[in-house]
């Protein structure tokens, strides 16, 4: 509890309603509004939750007038740098980085569940070749409840084996959803590989030649992985949690989460900024497309820009900006036009007053997507990726809900605007139009 004291006066009744104030460990306060209907009458009203802290949460700190990331308090920069996607995945599920031996074996129950029940690659056969990979994805995953249905999510052990599994399963999933769509036969994991390795393999071997795995392309993926591996409260993580909190099969609270990230507003902007650039096409048409932008009638947006939190850079994209320079002159394309134009794009709008006015700063996918594409994977497949990664803080959210013992299913009221009580009227009476 607060030593702050807030109350609601209402100027009608003249009833004071005393309000709890609730401190985090860092950012802002909350006031519990929990017992507002019951004491005072109110709901609250917040259409897109701009101002409203939907559950408490120790995994993930953001600061978005500072960009500030924090994953289990540890900075997001100082993880990129000396820390590992698994190692990430273990922190954020478990909240402590872990010694030696725990690495280990995570890293080992990890490997030993990455291969998928042979009825579930059949699923694919259903898709047609140029169906969207986010659709097989979503699919797939959510048909993973019709095969791991039996285990008790209030047993901690049961929690963590999906956590494993799930983690474990996606890059698999991915890779098929891929391989299908190229008509090419599916590669399966292989044990004696690291998880990025893996899912490159996965991706681009074929069964007619040895694939020689590109440690740069590995350690880019990874460093990409574990800056997409959790956010807070985004929209696909409140989907995961409201949709887990009825109590539902774990994996299908997880494929509500990859639906959502699907959307151009969230985690779809990454395929969204590579079509916006390639339709830009040049540095001297960019004027033209940030009118546009500009413009309130105009539904054209500059994608990979603006963020709901950070008012700031969005850390993620300082550090995404940097490892573009150094992977295309590892990779030998220097040159990416691309590159160029999101460089060039960057620089005019952060000069353009509209964009300083409304803090529209690059976010996590206005560069994501020319790495994946430096990487050889295609524009379809950039969701995927960050739902792979998404995945761990998608499990992490659900375990810290369902561990909770004041857990309550999600349920928000609304403000009716709709028309007042009518009686039915025979369609004889009714009048035409
Ligand atoms: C992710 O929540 C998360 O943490 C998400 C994420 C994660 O890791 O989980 O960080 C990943 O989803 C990043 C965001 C990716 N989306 C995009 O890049 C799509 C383009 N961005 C916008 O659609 C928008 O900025 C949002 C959706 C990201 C944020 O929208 P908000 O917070 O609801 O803000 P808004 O739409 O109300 O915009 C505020 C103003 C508006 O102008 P006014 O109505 O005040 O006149 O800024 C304008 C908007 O028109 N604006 C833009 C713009 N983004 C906002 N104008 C031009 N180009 C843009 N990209």
């Amino acid at each position: 509890m607060s030593t702050k004291q807030l109350q609601l006066a209402d100027s009608d009744s003249g009833v004071k309603t005393p309000l709890k104030v609730r401190d985090g460990t860092l950012g802002p306060s909350v006031i519990d509004i929990g017992n507002l209907y019951p004491d005072a009458g109110f709901f609250t009203y917040d259409p897109g939750f701009k101002s409203t802290a939907s559950c408490e949460s120790a995994i993930t700190y953001i600061d978005g007038a500072e960009g500030i990331l924090l994953y289990r308090g540890y900075p997001v920069d100082q993880l990129a740098e000396q820390s590992s996607f698994i190692e990430v995945a273990y922190l954020l599920l478990y909240g402590e980085l872990p010694d030696r031996e725990s690495l280990e074996a995570f890293q080992h129950s990890i490997t030993v569940h990455t291969m998928i029940h042979e009825s579930m690659l059949r699923f694919f056969n259903g898709f047609h070749f140029n169906a969207h990979p986010m659709a097989m994805v979503s699919g797939v995953v959510g048909s993973m409840s019709a095969f791991y249905y039996d285990s008790d999510i209030n047993n901690a052990r049961h929690r963590d084996i999906f956590a494993h599994r799930i983690i474990a399963k996606l890059p698999t999933i991915a890779a098929a959803a891929y391989k299908h769509s190229l008509g090419q036969p599916f590669i399966y994991p292989q044990n004696h590989l690291d998880y990025c390795s893996n899912l490159l393999n996965m991706f681009f071997a074929v069964p007619s030649e040895t694939y020689e795995i590109d440690r740069v392309a590995a350690e880019a993926l990874d460093l990409l992985f574990i800056l997409h591996a959790d956010h807070e409260q985004n929209a696909s993580t409140s989907t995961v949690r409201l949709a887990g909190s009825s109590g539902t099969n774990p994996y299908s609270a997880i494929a509500a989460g990859i639906s959502s990230l699907w959307g151009p507003a969230h985690g779809g902007a990454n395929e969204a900024v590579l079509n916006m650039l390639e339709t830009i096409g040049s540095v001297e048409q960019i004027p033209r497309y940030v009118q546009r932008a500009k413009d309130a009638n105009d539904k054209f947006r500059l994608m990979g820009f603006g963020h709901r939190v950070y008012k700031n850079f969005d850390p993620r994209a300082k550090i995404i900006r940097e490892m573009c320079h150094k992977l295309l002159s590892k990779l030998g394309n220097t040159d990416s036009p691309l590159f160029e134009l999101a460089l060039r794009l960057e620089e005019i709008a952060l000069k353009d007053e509209y964009f300083i006015a409304k803090n529209l700063y690059p976010n996590v996918d206005f560069y994501s997507g020319i790495i994946y594409k430096a990487l050889g994977i295609p524009k379809s497949m950039f969701t995927v990726m960050f739902a792979v990664a998404r995945t761990v803080g998608w499990v992490a959210h659900w375990q810290e809900m369902i561990a909770d013992p004041a857990r309550k299913i999600g349920r928000p009221r609304q403000l009716y605007t709709g028309p007042k009580r009518r009686d039915y009227v025979a369609v004889e009476m009714r009048k035409a139009g």
